[in-house]
């Protein structure tokens, strides 16, 4: 007889129970319960295939597949008892089973192990949230595409060193986003098209050898096929590893928009008011309205990367099969996915109720020297000026305006012939910034035109 501490679902050979401090550093239940909905979606696939290989009779597959209902009908309305000593989300809901339908939920368990199925419950909840994920990147590209739209032709200052370099559109600066996003859009996918294959019926490492069939199960799951070798598909866990990388190059995106918000928010730009429903005050200065929901998505990317290298650390000199390490999987996937979701609805929120300051972008926009290209470019178009010469024409006039206190299209026409004698009041022309945006009409380029045609296109690849 065994102690009757010992586990009632493997100790058999054990003479007595855990150490405290053992149970606490073992169980999982604090925080797989999240994986409960997929663990008996699993389990119901699994019975069903069962039965239907004989394997288990109808009627235990039958009681099997009513008591798990329940089960799930008690997680739901909070009314299961978690228990710590039944460590995992699996071995909580069997015993539990056990307790509903009795003697079948014993054979639950035949030709599985727990290590095929937290493969399998990971993956189906991993993949819930790359779905979640394409929902939240879909929903925040449409309002880029919103901004976009509105404000195809209204010019900004575009920077490089966060110094002003030329005149862009507003509706490409957010054209921009829409690109970096829909990337992560497609990193999305290709990770869910990856990670869709079944571990269930792997059993522990090595298969099994009952005649069971792994093509019901992975169908009844929504996988794309089995997974092709059993010692691989109990210890993968590049699916998770996966998702943290997206979600982290997304975050990254997400913060990299969330910093200009921050800037653009603020009294020295007036570039853009974010809404009262994104903004914060403060609780000394009256005057205030802090754009908090920037500043902690800007954060997030912190705790997701380093949910991403965590995670690459467990798993690194692992050895083939499962160990136990893997169960520290879970909780850096988790925290990264809300986290993620989170800051994904919240920058689409905030894209979606600000408002572009048009004067200020507009007044930034022609300050700061910002059409120099432009006159270099038509000392090369009209005066066919080698660039380099142009460049350097152009600087001279730059350094002029700088001493006269003015910016270029303030200049005299005698003032620049000072520097070169061949120009000429055309040149007046390319100097405005409305005249310098529309001229990049390259295939990229910020011209309003083409901002539209991009647009559409998107559209088009979202709704
Ligand atoms: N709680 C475990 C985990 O999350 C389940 C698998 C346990 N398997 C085992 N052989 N002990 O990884």
């Amino acid at each position: 007889m065994t102690d009757q501490s010992s586990n009632q679902m493997w100790g058999g050979r054990f003479a007595a129970g855990p150490d405290a401090i053992m149970e606490a550093i073992n169980a999982s239940i604090g925080f797989d319960r999240r994986m409960a909905a997929q663990d008996i979606a699993g389990s119901r696939a699994h019975a069903a295939m069962l039965a239907a290989t004989g394997v288990i009779s109808d009627s235990d597959a039958q009681a099997i597949a009513k008591g798990l209902i329940t089960v799930l009908s008690e997680i739901e309305d909070g009314s299961f008892e978690f228990s710590t000593a039944l460590e995992d989300i699996h071995m909580n809901i069997e015993a539990r089973l056990k307790e509903i339908v009795g003697e079948p939920a014993g054979r639950l368990h035949t030709a599985r192990s727990r290590n095929d199925q937290v493969a399998t419950d990971f993956r189906l909840w991993v993949r819930d949230q790359l779905d979640a994920a394409e929902t939240g990147l879909l929903a925040l590209i449409r309002a880029l595409l919103g901004q976009a739209e509105a404000g195809a032709d209204w010019a900004m200052p575009g920077f490089t060193h966060l110094q002003t370099a030329q005149p862009v559109t507003w509706g490409h600066h957010m054209m921009a986003y829409v690109e970096m996003f829909g990337r992560d859009l497609s990193r999305v996918r290709d990770a869910r098209a990856r990670m869709n294959e079944s571990p269930l019926g792997t059993a522990a490492l090595a298969g099994t050898s009952f005649p069971i069939d792994r093509e019901m199960t992975a169908r009844a799951l929504g996988f794309d096929r089995p997974a092709a070798n059993s010692l691989d598909a109990v210890s993968d866990r590049d699916f998770a590893l996966e998702f943290l990388s997206v979600a982290s190059i997304s975050a990254m995106h997400l913060s990299r928009m969330a910093e200009e918000l921050v800037i653009w928010s603020s009294a020295q730009f007036r570039f853009v008011t974010l809404s009262d429903r994104f903004s914060t005050g403060s609780s000394i200065m009256p005057q205030k309205k802090n754009p908090d929901a920037a500043e902690l998505i800007r954060a997030k990317v912190g705790r997701i990367f380093g949910a991403n290298t965590a995670l690459m650390m467990v798993m690194k000199g692992l050895p083939l099969a499962y160990s136990k390490d893997m169960q520290e999987d879970k909780e850096q996937v988790f925290d990264a996915a809300d986290n993620w979701m989170l800051a994904l609805a919240a920058m689409e929120g905030m894209v979606r109720d600000m408002t572009a300051n048009r004067d200020s972008l507009a007044a930034a926009a022609g300050s700061g020297f910002s059409t120099a290209t432009d006159l270099a470019d038509w000392l090369v178009r009209v005066l066919d000026l080698p660039f380099r010469d142009a460049h350097h024409v152009t600087g001279a006039l730059v350094a002029l305006a700088e001493n006269k206190g003015c910016d270029l299209p303030d200049l005299s026409l005698q003032d620049m012939q000072t520097v070169h004698g061949d120009i000429t009041a055309d040149v007046f022309g390319v100097l405005g910034v409305e005249n310098s945006v529309n001229s990049r009409m390259s295939y990229g380029g910020t011209a309003p035109a083409r901002v539209r045609e991009q647009v559409e296109l998107w559209k088009g690849r979202v709704t």
